[in-house]
């Protein structure tokens, strides 16, 4: 993602940047670990890790419920995260900030409470071709339930969805588009802003999973108007287990709990149970309260350098990669669209994916191999997976040399 004036860019030190990971230190296979599956999961820099060792240390009790003061402190750090998320996106309270498991469970609290509630039969749901299935399966389940029909942009060879089938498709019958806002398997950025604007013409919501964009570059929820934007902490530089749901208050004030259970109560009797505020009505039980802690870190860690910095750094490194890797022969490129992200999806001919994966393992380089949970975009162009090598700003043009020098290696192998 290649954004404007970069102020700041010139003075920052990289390298320092990448020292402070940690992870990135060690042998592979007996070399150096050249580390590009940060699609699937980002490193944690220190800092990060020190916060999460403090709070286990120090700090641990459960949060909302203890008069006590650890309890009061493990609260405060943990709610001092909602704070963090709500400027990082520019959410405008923070009612608006839903702590999740992930981009997973957020997608799915909306889908089987926005879409239980108000789908009817005959409704519309409209996704694209190369959602995540994270992305595809909740409304499946939710179209079965209550009889709504899912529709599906299409895409083209590069991997730009087709905008003109998206506007034939939208009509009045379409009650909710949810689309991937960056392809983690083909790296295609997608024109969200029109996508929502159309959308909102016709009545429609519209959820953009925001897994593979928000770690990558700023994302304004309120310029984009989208309704609901859903993200992953594990994405960017903080802990698994642990993501946000961002919706419009109205929105989330209309539909009802997800999951039942401790904290998101007001009062509870045999009789009838009423339910506590935003944000804390959609967050039951005992919530994972150091990753919660840990992706506030990460935020403070990804505020210090910059996102534009960030976006402007992972736009040259994908520009140096992509002309790396298309000068390798019999190395095809899967999903060239007109707007990308750092991820670059490629096939080998006659090498299957996994077999040159398990080669380059050997060589100290983690990709992806597979579908990437991308099934129908595989299904389009009739192949089997992709290895896929997605950057972070963490990388640099060596690990990017190294890559090139294992495919190389790889091909030679399988002659
Ligand atoms: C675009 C996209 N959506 C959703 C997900 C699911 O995220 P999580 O497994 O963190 O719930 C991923 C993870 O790879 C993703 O890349």
């Amino acid at each position: 993602m290649k954004t404007a004036q970069i102020d700041t860019y010139s003075t920052i030190n990289w390298k320092t940047i990448r020292n402070q990971f940690p992870v990135l230190q060690q042998e592979v296979n007996g070399k150096p670990l050249v580390y590009l599956d940060n699609g699937a999961s980002s490193q944690m820099p220190q800092p990060v890790i020190d916060r999460l060792n403090a709070y286990h240390s120090n700090e641990h009790a459960n949060v909302h419920r203890g008069i006590h003061s650890l309890s009061q402190k493990a609260t405060d750090a943990y709610e001092a995260t909602r704070e963090k998320v709500k400027d990082f996106i520019n959410a405008g309270s923070l009612e608006e900030v839903i702590f999740t498991t992930g981009t997973t469970d957020s997608i799915n609290l909306v889908a089987h409470s926005y879409g239980r509630t108000y789908l009817k039969e005959g409704d519309e749901i409209i996704v694209s071709q190369m959602e995540h299935h994270a992305n595809i399966v909740p409304w499946q389940m939710i179209a079965e339930q209550t009889g709504a029909v899912l529709k599906v942009i299409p895409m083209d060879e590069n991997g730009n969805l087709m905008m003109d089938a998206f506007h034939a498709i939208l009509s009045e019958k379409t009650a909710i588009v949810a689309i991937i806002h960056v392809s983690n398997a083909l790296g295609t950025i997608n024109p969200v802003e029109e996508i929502i604007e159309a959308a909102h013409a016709k009545n429609a919501v519209v959820l953009i999973d925001g897994a593979q964009s928000v770690p990558h570059t700023k994302v304004d929820v309120q310029a984009l108007d989208a309704d609901f934007y859903t993200f992953s902490a594990h994405k960017m530089c903080g802990p698994t287990g642990f993501g946000i749901l961002y919706g419009k208050k109205e929105l989330l004030n209309k539909i009802p709990p997800y999951r039942g259970g401790g904290d998101m109560i007001d009062k509870v009797t045999f009789e009838k149970t009423t339910y506590n505020d935003l944000p804390h009505k959609f967050e039951a039980g005992t919530p994972p309260i150091a990753a919660g802690i840990g992706l506030g870190a990460a935020i403070d860690f990804l505020n210090e350098i910059g996102m534009d910095n960030i976006a402007h750094r992972e736009a040259e490194l994908l520009e140096y990669a992509t002309k790396k890797l298309s000068a390798i022969e019999g190395l095809r490129i899967v999903g060239q669209a007109n707007q990308k992200a750092s991820v670059i999806s490629f096939l080998l001919d006659g090498i299957h994916p996994t077999d040159a994966g398990t080669i380059m393992d050997k060589e100290g380089i983690a990709v992806r191999t597979g579908h990437h949970c991308a099934q129908p975009v595989m299904d389009y162009y009739n192949i089997p997976g992709t290895l896929r090598a997605s950057i972070s700003f963490y990388n640099n043009e060596d690990d990017i040399d190294r890559l090139a020098e294992a495919i190389i290696y790889t091909k030679e192998f399988f002659v």
